[in-house]
């Protein structure tokens, strides 16, 4: 298992969804097919890091985070947590792991109950593990609304969401995520929704809040400039596949697979990777119901290869802590 300062760790994960048929389809045959969202992925998630999941719509990113958190269950592989096997776990034992571990979703909006006041909200995940009375909730539910900016907190306690800003609601998801003190927490595309200026702050409070506790992240975004910003390192997905993995400085320097440099080249990123030739990106992502043979990328791949359609590449180190699946190091 290795590292033992892991606190998250993955190994050959899958999720495969069936395809809904059609009644013709059903007639005609006996064969189910499925969406490979997430196809044999492996990495670690060490404790005190922010590690963040970065690839195109598609990709499995959310899928992933979901699988790491038990809220949907894995075809293949399995996860542990803090050293424990979680894969399956069940009932009161699962019930115990959530207050450990919680999720932060993109659309605040959406995530939060419109008729719940803000602060029942917050106080909702104590309720439901039972972790204290309801004086002691509203106490502890102020005080977090203090700590996540939203002052006067007696009377943010008791607005309900359609009546702050998107900014504001994210900071009371945030509050509601950390309130039962998790160690761990996925966090889905958290800043994508909200108005750019207020991002940075929305990042700056993720950040202060994982000192103060003690968090672990994973970040998921699309966006390479806060990848870069808020993690220590970067996992690259593509179709269902971790394809590049390392310390975010090195990837952003030295990005080694030529989708990571596909990205690198088509976002505006402060520092992009120099010396390199751009790769343009081809086309769009595959389906990942037909997933191409070999390595999946080489459809779009400008430097693929005869062996590229036929053998899928393993992860090899390329440097320091940093891992690629590609033939061009193989
Ligand atoms: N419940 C589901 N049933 C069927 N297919 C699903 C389900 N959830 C996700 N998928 C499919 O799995 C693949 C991966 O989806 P996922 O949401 O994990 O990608 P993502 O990287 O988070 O994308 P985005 O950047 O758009 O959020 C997609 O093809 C998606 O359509
Ligand atoms: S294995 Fe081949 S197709 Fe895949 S990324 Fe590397 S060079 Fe491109
Ligand atoms: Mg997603």
């Amino acid at each position: 298992m290795g590292e033992d300062e892991e606190l998250v760790r993955v190994e050959g994960l899958k999720k495969y969804f069936p395809v809904e048929r059609g009644f013709v389809e059903r007639l005609l045959t006996r064969r189910r097919r499925f969406v490979r969202a997430v196809d044999g992925v492996t990495f670690g998630i060490r404790r005190g890091e922010v590690l963040s999941l970065v690839g195109e719509t598609g990709s499995g990113k959310s899928t992933t985070g979901k699988l790491i958190l038990r809220l949907i269950d894995p075809t293949e592989g399995r996860i542990y947590f803090d050293g424990e096997d979680i894969t399956d776990l069940r009932g009161e034992e699962l019930r115990r792991l959530r207050r450990r571990m919680q999720i932060i979703y993109q659309d605040p909006y959406a995530s939060l109950n419109p008729r719940m006041r803000v602060g029942d909200a917050i106080a909702h995940p104590l309720e439901i593990h039972g972790m204290a009375d309801r004086e002691e909730r509203r106490e502890a539910v102020l005080e977090m609304l203090e700590r996540v900016g939203l002052v006067p907190a007696e009377e943010f306690y008791d607005r309900f969401p359609a009546q702050l800003s998107g900014g504001q609601r994210q900071r009371v998801a945030i509050a509601r995520a950390v309130i039962t003190r998790p160690e761990f927490i996925v966090a889905d595309e958290p800043v994508s929704s909200i108005d750019v200026s207020l991002r940075a702050s929305i990042l700056e409070l993720m950040m202060d809040l994982k000192e103060e506790f003690g968090l672990s992240y994973l970040f998921i975004t699309h966006d390479l400039a806060v990848a870069k910003y808020i993690s220590s390192r970067i996992a690259v997905m593509y179709l269902g596949k971790v394809v590049e993995v390392g310390p975010v400085e090195e990837v952003f320097r030295n990005p080694a697979h030529p989708y990571t440099r596909a990205l690198l080249a088509a976002v505006p990123v402060p520092d992009p990777a120099r010396g390199l030739a751009p790769v343009e990106l081809k086309g769009e992502i595959p389906s990942a119901i037909d997933i191409p043979p070999g390595c999946r990328f080489h459809p779009r791949c400008p430097e693929a290869s005869d062996v590229c359609g036929e053998r899928e590449p393993e992860m090899v180190e390329v440097g320091p802590d940093h891992f690629v699946a590609c033939h061009l190091y193989s």
